[in-house]
């Protein structure tokens, strides 16, 4: 095959694959190292009362879907006995370890991808997503496993960003939907979570929608919707 290979055009492939691997080994540096820290110090205190408010009525086994850095860990409440943790960014669970460690109930990672659990049907009291939705890629598989796995009268407990109700603000989040997935691991600014929550066999119990900074990242849904029998 080298043999049709006009001359100087080795070097050129040769070149072309190295700067195609070195590209692959940033965008994974990135996506591994950077961004999980990134997204634990923007997700930090600000909207610690957020978490507070939305971990509010959780108890028994909750599986946590999108676990990250463990910043839900100090606001739950006392009734919650064991947290099964999804979280695919090794790095997040690094960090997670001290609060972890800090949290008293035991945290046990049951996975690493919220479309597919290894947990049987009906097996957790609540389900707990905070701004997880928006980046995992099936997002309907995602709430169909999460209830799937819930127990009769279980709850799926959220806070996402997502779709703005307002038709320009919604375009642009259209428009920049694909530059901003590259960026920010894979996030969608445009999902109507509570469309897709209604979707997957949910009744939402509660919803509220409001918006923190531009609206274009930061219209948040936030509430607690149940399992439809
Ligand atoms: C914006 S962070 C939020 C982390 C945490 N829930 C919080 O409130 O701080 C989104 C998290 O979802 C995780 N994630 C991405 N794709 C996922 C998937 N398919 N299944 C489960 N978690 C996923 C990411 O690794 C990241 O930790």
């Amino acid at each position: 095959m080298s043999r049709d290979v006009p001359p100087g055009a080795q070097d050129v492939l040769a070149t072309a694959t190295k700067t195609r691997e070195l590209r692959l080994a940033t965008v994974s540096f990135y996506s591994e190292q950077v961004l999980p820290r990134f997204i634990d110090v923007a997700l930090g205190k600000a909207v610690v009362p957020i978490r507070r408010r939305v971990l509010e009525g959780l108890s028994g086994e909750v599986l946590e879907i999108g676990f990250g850095s463990g910043r839900n860990l100090p606001y739950l409440p006392s009734a919650v006995t064991r947290v099964l943790a999804v979280e695919p960014a090794g790095t997040a669970w690094r960090i997670a370890s001290r609060r972890i460690g800090a949290a008293g109930i035991p945290v046990e990672l049951i996975g690493t991808d919220g479309q597919d659990l290894a947990i049987p049907d009906a097996s957790v009291d609540h389900v707990l997503v905070t701004w997880v939705l928006c980046t995992v890629p099936d997002v309907e598989r995602a709430l169909t496993e999460a209830r799937r796995v819930l127990r009769p009268g279980g709850s799926l407990h959220f806070v996402e960003h997502g779709r703005s109700p307002h038709r320009r603000v919604a375009d642009w989040q259209d428009r920049i939907t694909p530059i901003w997935q590259r960026l920010f691991g894979g996030c969608h600014l445009n999902r109507p979570i509570d469309k897709l929550i209604e979707a997957g066999g949910f009744r939402l119990d509660t919803i509220s929608t409001y918006r923190i900074g531009p609206e274009l990242a930061g219209f948040m849904y936030e509430g607690v919707a149940s399992k439809e029998p």
